[in-house]
């Protein structure tokens, strides 16, 4: 049989998914933007087997394989469920997948990871070429929203503009598209990792505590105005006006979950150091901003000619345990070498 394998990147949100009309079917209730990464990815190599039950698995670096978390384990194996039902096809799968960069750490590990299996479960069940569209919403339909994004290279966002979030026909119109591709515009992204390991609440619990916020009405009646800027300024390769609209951005998803009920504290003591190094840097007169994603590592955001003094100044960081250095990618690929 046939393998095939799909090598997906993590992507970095400029405007945020947080609060979702449907939990299940991660229907948000506001449209978001993102930067689609390069060296962050996830890889996901898959096959049709003669066997009655899909196999699951992580790839290790040295080439052995380990069964997943039981909660990631259940995710894979409805989401294969989800695309057997869509392909029409009735096949059992081995999956493998592995991650470029430490997963479950607030670094969109399930972003990459849905969208990279979504697209490789597709080629081995004959659907390879379907339209990006079906597959981003497929990708989405594996709970993890920004998936949906993950799909695509460049800069994106989900659902296009003109998609009523909360008309009858919402759940097949949430896709993603993109709005420039990577050539467009050279942005880096240096990662400051300041805490490894799972995140203390997961975003689904994020998305299902966020309309308790008392901030959160105010936060729906910001982002219009808020994602259009966003986009206008991608479109004009505006860092000036980017920057600060994004760690804006950052802060509000942040202050939601720091005032949902109960509350949701995702930030450390490193993650306030890395912030405080940005606003200096600025005030030496680099543009760089910070976001966060629902974690406590901080993404610095900056134009090529800035990086380096961004990693000189981050990497003296105490708190700083490794810096990733990343910048926009073309989006997902096939892969000739397999994982099995
Ligand atoms: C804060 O439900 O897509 O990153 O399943 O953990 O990838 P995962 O999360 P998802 O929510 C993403 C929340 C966010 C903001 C964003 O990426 O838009």
């Amino acid at each position: 049989m046939s393998k095939t394998t799909v090598v997906a990147p993590a992507n970095i949100a400029f405007v945020k998914y947080w609060g979702a009309r449907d939990t299940e079917r991660a229907i948000p209730f506001n449209r978001s933007i993102s930067m689609t990464l390069e060296r962050c990815h996830s890889v996901c190599t898959a096959e049709v087997i003669s066997e009655e039950r899909d196999q699951v698995w992580l790839a290790e670096p040295d080439g052995g394989f380990r069964a997943p978390e039981p909660e990631f384990d259940r995710r894979v194996r409805e989401h294969l469920d989800r695309l057997r039902q869509w392909s029409g096809r009735n096949d059992r799968l081995w999956v493998a997948t592995r991650n470029s960069f430490p997963s479950a750490a607030g670094l969109a590990s399930s972003a990459s990871g849905f969208a990279a299996l979504t697209m490789a479960a597709a080629g081995a069940l004959g659907k390879g070429n379907a339209p990006i569209e079906q597959l981003s919403r497929l990708a989405r339909l594996s709970g993890s929203g920004s998936a949906a994004r993950s799909i695509l290279g460049g800069f994106v966002e989900w659902p296009a503009h003109n998609v009523d979030l909360n008309a009858p026909d919402a759940d097949e119109k949430a896709f993603a598209y993109q709005i420039a591709d990577a050539d467009h515009w050279d942005l880096r992204d240096v990662i400051a990792v300041v805490e490894l390991g799972p995140k203390v609440v997961s975003s689904l619990e994020g998305h299902r505590r966020a309309p308790t916020s008392p901030y959160f009405e105010k936060r729906q009646e910001i982002l219009p105005e808020r994602t259009r800027l966003v986009r206008e300024a991608i479109e004009e390769q505006d860092l000036d006006t980017l920057g600060p609209l994004i760690e804006e951005e950052s802060i509000d998803l942040h202050m939601i979950a720091m005032t949902s009920k109960p509350s949701i504290f995702y930030w450390s003591p490193g993650t306030v150091a890395v912030l405080k190094a940005v606003s200096e840097l600025r005030q030496e007169g680099l543009s760089a901003w910070a976001t966060l994603d629902a974690g406590a590592n901080v993404h610095v955001i900056c134009d090529p000619d800035s990086e380096q003094d961004v990693v000189d100044r981050l990497e003296n960081l105490p708190a700083v345990g490794f810096l990733i250095r990343d910048g926009v990618g073309p989006g997902p690929d096939h892969d000739e070498e397999h994982l099995f």
